[in-house]
């Protein structure tokens, strides 16, 4: 196969148009005082106001309240606020609200964004604007954070993503239970990770189960990872599989359910492969 790295592109023209937009965001979002859910709420409605409805950015209230204006302006203009919307995971039972409704407002930021029309597959700015709010979302994020366009969390407050993470477009996290992403993870085109499941009988029964994806992991396109999967370090799961078990060291796994098909060339030999995280921080620390 040849070998293909990214390109370097150079800054657009208009480049600091959006390091000043970002760094006005950034300053907001970081001058945090009293009710922290009603500052993102208003941080998020004003943003995107500006994006979408300029002419009513700066006299929001009075334009929602206006008979004069179209009643769809009216509404389409309500709903620029987080506190005017209701998201899916708000109607779950185990939804804790103390940290959901903080985050709120930035997943109906992010996920508003990716539909305007400079937001979407405007990569450079999309991923900046993603890098400046997973802090405020996840539960620990790592360096250099890369999300494309469509991309869609549970909660957010139950993902932990390593350094270097790339998610690509339309991958579905649900860190309902629980997601942990070791470093180098790649998650690639519509995958999905779960870490909730339901009862065959009963659909309200639900179990949670933490999800691991191990450094290095690769997840490829349109594949799925169910609740409670272990995937250890440097194992892939192949296009379109459904990994139901845990996914061995360097190994690709393939099919429904996901089996191993091969173990890559550069796998260690087995007795030192490393499981998890957590054995190489051990052996990190029996070596030195
Ligand atoms: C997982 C993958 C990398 C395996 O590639 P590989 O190691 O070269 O494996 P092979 O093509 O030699 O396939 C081994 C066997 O698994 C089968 N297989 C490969 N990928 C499969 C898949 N996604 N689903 C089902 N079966 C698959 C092959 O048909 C072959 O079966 P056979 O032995 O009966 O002929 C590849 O198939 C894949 O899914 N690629 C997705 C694209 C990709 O690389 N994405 C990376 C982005 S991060």
């Amino acid at each position: 196969m040849p070998y293909l790295p990214l390109r370097s592109l150079p800054p657009r023209p208009i480049s600091a148009l959006s390091t000043a937009w970002l760094e006005r965001l950034g300053d907001r979002l970081a001058k945090t005082s009293g009710d922290v859910p009603t500052h993102r709420a208003m941080v998020c409605r004003d943003t995107l106001a500006e994006l979408v409805y300029p002419e009513y950015a700066a006299n929001w209230e009075e334009a929602v309240n206006d008979e004069a204006v179209p009643l769809g302006t009216r509404l389409a203009l309500s709903q620029l606020d987080p506190r005017n919307v209701t998201l899916e995971p708000e109607y779950y039972s185990d939804c804790d609200d103390a940290r959901f409704q903080p985050v709120k407002p930035l997943l109906w930021l992010w996920y508003s964004f990716d539909r305007t029309p400079l937001g979407g597959q405007n990569v450079a700015l999309g991923v900046a604007l993603r890098r400046l709010l997973a802090p405020y979302i996840f539960k620990r994020v790592g360096a250099n954070f890369k999300a494309f366009q469509h991309v869609e969390f549970t909660f957010g407050y139950n993902l932990e993503v390593g350094d270097d993470v790339v998610v690509h477009r339309h991958v579905l996290l649900d860190d309902r239970g629980g997601i942990r992403l070791g470093n180098k993870v790649s998650i690639s085109d519509y995958a999905n990770i779960y870490s909730h499941t339901h009862s065959i009988v009963e659909q309200a029964d639900v179990t949670n189960a933490l999800t691991i994806l191990e450094d290095g992991v690769r997840v490829t396109y349109h594949a799925t990872v169910l609740a409670g999967v272990h995937v250890n370090e440097q194992g892939m799961v192949g296009a379109l599989a459904v990994a139901t078990k845990d996914v061995r060291p360097y190994h690709v796994y393939v099919g429904i359910p996901a089996k191993s098909v091969r173990v890559k060339p550069n796998a260690p030999q087995p007795a030192t492969i490393l499981r998890t995280s957590e054995h190489r921080v051990e052996r990190g620390a029996s070596e030195s």
